[in-house]
């Protein structure tokens, strides 16, 4: 099944969630809807337990919406995607495998008969490209905070994934160190162009990496605010602290502040 609106690689159609749990099926999602063209940037915010991690699992085909539809560059999303990549708040890197070896993983899965010199070259790139090229036998544990975050990014998408999925990769670590971050991810999107999902609770880095935010509701989550910010092209710092972005940052304060204050029994 096809779908035919062209453009959107990322299309969820109404999709409502709950939980089954013993007490009964716990509401997470409801009525959600978010297009993402392809090789758009997409920041998610959202009050904390109001669904995110769910809709990245949904998206990934983790799970399946009770309601709605997922699609993927046309398609109906009703089995894990190969082609997704996926890097969380803690980099989860193995410690008994080299820098190297832990980026070359999603490709000993998706990719089991590439040559070893291949994937090797591979990952070998993509970590020069987030500045860790030296440190590519060097155990996880010997790496800083940020060090290890490029790794794990760098995993996610070793396998040029269609979809990137982001739950709040940057969530653990120092102001300075996040924003240097923010700027490799920029740089990163130039050579390696990927449709992305943000989940962030910070709205500067919303707003710095976003092509669009979307707000979410307080649980059960919906669609509740978008914000596009048509700025194409890698965004220099300063970007944050411009009179247009200090707008967007207090229209998306408000909007949390609204979803914060939202219950279920008034939904
Ligand atoms: N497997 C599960 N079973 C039951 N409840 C869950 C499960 N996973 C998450 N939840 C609950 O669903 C809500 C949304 O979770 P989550 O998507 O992780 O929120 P967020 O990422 O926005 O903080 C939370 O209240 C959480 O406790
Ligand atoms: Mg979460």
């Amino acid at each position: 099944m096809k779908d035919c609106r062209l453009g959107n690689l990322i299309e969820i159609k109404g999709v409502t969630h709950a939980y089954k749990t013993k007490a009964g099926p716990f509401p997470v999602l409801r009525d959600l809807d978010i297009s993402i063209p392809e090789g758009s940037f997409c920041a998610v915010v959202g009050p904390s337990g109001c669904g995110k991690s769910t809709l990245t699992r949904l998206i990934a085909g983790l799970m399946f919406p009770d309601e709605g539809e997922v699609w993927l560059h046309g398609e109906r999303v009703t089995s894990p995607r190969k082609t997704v990549g996926m890097a969380f708040q803690n980099p989860v890197l193995l410690e008994w495998r080299t820098i190297l070896q832990n980026v070359i993983l999603p490709l000993e899965i998706v990719a089991p008969r590439m040559p070893r010199r291949e994937k090797e070259a591979r990952a070998r790139e993509l970590l020069a490209l987030v500045g860790l090229e030296g440190n590519e036998n060097k155990r996880p544990s010997e790496l800083s905070g940020g060090m290890r975050q490029r790794a794990s990014l760098c995993r996610s998408l070793v396998h040029k994934p269609d979809v990137l999925i982001l739950d709040e990769p940057f969530g653990a670590l120092d102001a300075f160190t996040r924003e240097d971050l923010w700027q490799t991810m920029h740089e990163l999107r130039v050579k390696e162009p990927v449709t992305a999902v943000l989940i962030t609770h910070d709205l500067r880095e919303s707003v710095y990496l976003g092509d669009q935010v979307v707000v979410l509701s307080g649980r059960p989550a919906t669609t509740q605010y978008v914000m596009d910010i048509p700025l194409p092209g890698p965004r220099p710092l300063d970007m944050i602290y411009t009179p247009e972005s200090v707008e967007r940052l207090a229209i998306l304060r408000k909007q949390i502040q609204i979803a914060q204050g939202r219950t279920e029994g008034d939904a």
